[in-house]
């Protein structure tokens, strides 16, 4: 099941007392090749983003500040996922409707795809994202 293929993937963490760092390098820690990168900010207390499906953007979602929860859904059960750490991506594969809740103040999201955008790669009515129970 689609469900099944999404990964909190540990990004690497060099401990530093001058500060630490974290990577992310394509085909390393992703299971794509990098195409678009996009960032998610100043979002107002309260309000949801990206309640939508793709047929062929697999993602990584990296909260690089800030926290939020991320609810995937796959027609039938639904999971949500809270991120709050620079060193962690979650990978969500395409074909999994999904949106973005919970934001903390100054939260700031990156997000990192295996293609550039495309609006005919969006299912936005989650009704026919049911009805279809897609399976791609
Ligand atoms: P959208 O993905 O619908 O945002 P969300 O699902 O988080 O609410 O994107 C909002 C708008 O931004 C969309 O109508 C077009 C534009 N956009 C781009 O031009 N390029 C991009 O890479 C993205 C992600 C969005």
């Amino acid at each position: 099941m689609l469900m099944d293929d999404i990964e909190l993937i540990e990004l690497p963490k060099i401990l530093d007392r001058r500060g630490n760092l974290t990577f992310i390098e394509g085909n390393t820690h992703i299971p794509f090749k990098i195409k678009r990168t996009y960032l998610i900010f100043d979002v107002p207390g309260g309000e949801v983003r990206g309640g939508h499906a793709f047929i062929e953007q697999k993602e990584m979602i990296v909260a690089l500040s800030g926290s939020l929860d991320i609810i995937v859904f796959d027609g039938v059960k639904e999971q949500k996922f809270s991120l709050n750490r620079s060193y962690q991506g979650l990978y969500i594969p395409n074909g999994l409707w999904r949106h973005m809740e919970n934001f903390a103040t100054n939260t700031l999201v990156l997000i990192i795809s295996n293609t550039s955008y495309n609006e005919n790669d969006y299912i936005r009515n989650k009704k026919s994202y049911i009805d279809e129970n897609i399976s791609i």
